[in-house]
C-alpha cells in the first residue's frame, strides 16, 4: 500500500517536490494538540450517536493519549509522505489500534478538521492574548499614577501644542489597548464556533450529533452551514486586523519612546536591559525594543494583507489556498504575544525626567491658549483674544522668553484686561490643573482614572 491516504485513485505518487511544495507537516504540527482534542470529541460523538462501538472509543483514546505523550517527549515521528497533521496522527493511531484508528474518520473530512483545529487554537490564543494586553495596561496605569502630576508638552504637529499630565499621556494608550481588548473579545466570540460536522462541504450521511461535539469541545456555538463552515476563514482575518490594531499602537507607543530617549528630547529613559549598544560608537545606547516593535507592526500589517489577498478570490468551498492561513496566522500570533510580554516589562523599566519635560514646556509658549482663556473669562471675545495673544507670544519670541516671563506692564500693554493673576494661569501647572473635567488633563483627573482602570482591570 503506498503511504498517502488517498492514493488509491492514483497511477503514480507524487513527485518529491511535489509532496514538499503541497505538505504541511513542518508548520501544522502545531495544532497536534487541538487535533487530538477534535477527535476525541468527534469519536465520543460518533459513539453517543451509535456509529462506534465503547471499545473502539476506548482505544482511540488510549492511542491518543500515547500519541500526544510522544509528541510531548518528541519522539513523534512526523512524515511528510503524510502531508499534514491530521493525516500524521490519524496514520500514528491506526498503527497503534489498528481498525478502531480507521474508523475515526466517519463522518468527517480534513476541511471541517482542519477549521476545527484552528479555531481551537486560536481561541486559546486570544485568551492568553487579553491577558497579557490587560497585564501591559496595568504597567501603564502604574506609570500614570505615579507621574500625574509631571507635566509635559503635548504635541500636535510634533510642535508643542499645550501642557498634558505624562500619566494622561500614558493612559491615552490604556484607552486604546482596553478597545484592543474589546476588539479581541468580540473576535473571540465568533472565532469560537463549530464547524466540524461539515465534512467536506456538504454535510454528511450519517446521523451525526453536532450539539454533542460541540458541547465536548466547549464550542459557543455551531456553524450553521456547511459550506460556509469549511470557507470560511474570516475569523482569522478578523483576529489578523484586531493584532494590527494593537501593533499599530504599540508601534505608535515606540515612535514617542525613541523620540522622547533622544537626547535632544531628553524626557525618558529605557532601562539597559531594553537596550543595545553599538559595535562601532563606544558611546551608543540604542531603543532597540522599541524600534523593533515598530518594525514588527509592519509584518503583523503585511500578514493581514496576505490574508485577505488570500481569501478573496476563492470560490466556495474549501480550496488548499486555505492551507495558506497558518503560518500568517501563527506567527501573527508569536509576535503578538512576545511584543505585548516584552512590553508589559519595558514600561516597568521607563525612568522619567520631569525637569526636561517642564523646561521644554517652558520653551514653546505651551500656555498661550491659557492666556486666550484668561481674557475670555475677562469678557473679550475669543477671535479677539487669540489675537491679542499672539502679538504677545511675537514679542516674547522676539526676546527669546517665555510669556510668564514678561513683566506684568508688558504683558498689559497688549491688553488692559491683564492682571497679576495672569501668572497663575500661565505655570505648565496652572494650565493643567485648568483642564479639569472628564477626560481632561488636570492631574486630579488622571487620578480618577487610574481608579477606574485599576477596578476594570481587577474586574475582568
Ligand atoms: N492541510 C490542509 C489545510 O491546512 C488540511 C485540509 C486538507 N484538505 C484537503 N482537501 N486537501 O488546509
Amino acid at each position: 500500500m503506498n503511504n498517502k491516504t488517498w492514493s488509491g485513485r492514483f497511477n503514480e505518487p507524487v513527485s518529491e517536490l511535489v509532496k514538499q511544495y503541497t505538505g504541511s507537516i513542518d508548520f501544522d504540527q502545531r495544532l497536534a494538540k487541538w487535533d487530538i482534542q477534535g477527535s476525541l470529541a468527534h469519536a465520543q460523538m460518533l459513539h453517543e450517536a451509535g456509529l462506534l462501538s465503547a471499545e473502539d472509543v476506548a482505544a482511540i483514546k488510549q492511542g491518543m493519549a500515547e500519541i500526544e505523550a510522544e509528541i510531548k517527549a518528541g519522539q513523534m515521528a512526523w512524515s511528510l509522505d503524510l502531508e499534514d497533521v491530521h493525516m500524521n496522527i490519524e496514520r500514528r493511531l491506526t498503527d497503534k489500534i489498528g481498525d478502531a484508528g480507521k474508523r475515526l474518520h466517519t463522518g468527517r473530512s480534513r476541511n471541517d478538521q482542519v477549521a476545527t483545529d484552528i479555531r481551537l487554537w486560536l481561541r486559546d490564543e486570544i485568551s492568553t492574548i487579553q491577558n497579557l494586553i490587560q497585564a501591559l495596561q496595568a504597567a501603564l496605569v502604574d506609570l500614570a499614577d505615579a507621574n500625574a502630576d509631571v507635566v509635559m508638552p503635548g504635541f500636535t504637529h510634533l510642535q508643542v501644542a499645550q501642557p498634558v499630565s505624562f500619566g494622561h499621556h500614558m493612559l491615552a494608550y490604556v484607552e486604546m489597548l482596553g478597545r484592543d481588548f474589546e476588539r479581541m473579545a468580540d473576535c473571540r466570540g465568533r472565532v469560537n464556533r463549530m464547524p466540524l460536522g461539515a465534512a467536506a462541504l456538504a454535510g454528511t450521511t450519517y446521523p451525526i450529533q453536532r450539539e454533542t461535539t460541540a458541547h465536548l469541545l466547549g464550542f459557543e456555538a455551531i456553524c450553521q452551514n456547511s459550506l460556509d463552515a469549511v470557507s470560511d476563514r474570516d475569523f482569522a482575518i478578523e483576529f489578523t486586523a484586531a493584532a494590527s490594531l494593537v501593533m499599530l499602537h504599540l508601534s505608535r507607543l515606540s515612535e514617542e519612546l525613541i523620540v522622547w530617549m533622544s537626547p535632544r528630547f531628553g524626557f525618558i529613559d529605557i532601562a539597559d536591559r531594553f537596550c543595545t549598544g553599538s559595535s562601532i560608537m563606544p558611546q551608543k545606547k540604542n531603543p532597540d525594543v522599541p524600534e523593533l516593535v515598530r518594525g514588527k507592526s509592519g509584518r503583523v500589517i503585511g500578514h493581514l494583507m496576505g490574508l485577505i489577498t488570500l481569501m478573496k478570490s476563492q470560490p466556495l468551498a474549501y480550496n488548499k489556498d486555505n492551507q495558506e492561513d497558518k503560518e500568517p496566522l501563527f506567527d501573527t500570533v508569536d509576535t503578538l504575544i512576545d511584543t505585548l510580554r516584552i512590553y508589559a516589562d519595558m514600561m516597568r523599566g521607563v525612568t522619567v525626567k520631569p525637569e526636561n519635560m517642564r523646561a521644554a514646556v517652558l520653551q514653546g509658549f505651551a500656555t498661550a491658549t491659557d492666556l486666550a482663556d484668561y481674557l475670555v473669562k475677562k469678557g473679550l471675545p475669543f477671535r479677539d483674544s487669540h489675537e491679542v495673544v499672539a502679538l504677545a507670544v511675537r514679542h516674547a519670541d522676539s526676546l527669546n522668553v517665555d510669556l510668564s516671563d514678561l513683566p506684568l506692564q508688558a504683558l498689559q500693554t497688549f491688553s488692559g484686561l491683564i492682571d497679576a493673576d495672569v501668572y497663575e494661569v500661565l505655570t505648565p501647572e496652572g494650565s493643567l490643573n485648568a483642564r479639569n473635567h472628564l477626560g481632561g488633563t488636570a492631574p486630579a483627573q488622571v487620578r480618577a482614572q487610574v481608579a477606574r482602570w485599576r477596578q476594570l482591570l481587577q474586574a475582568q
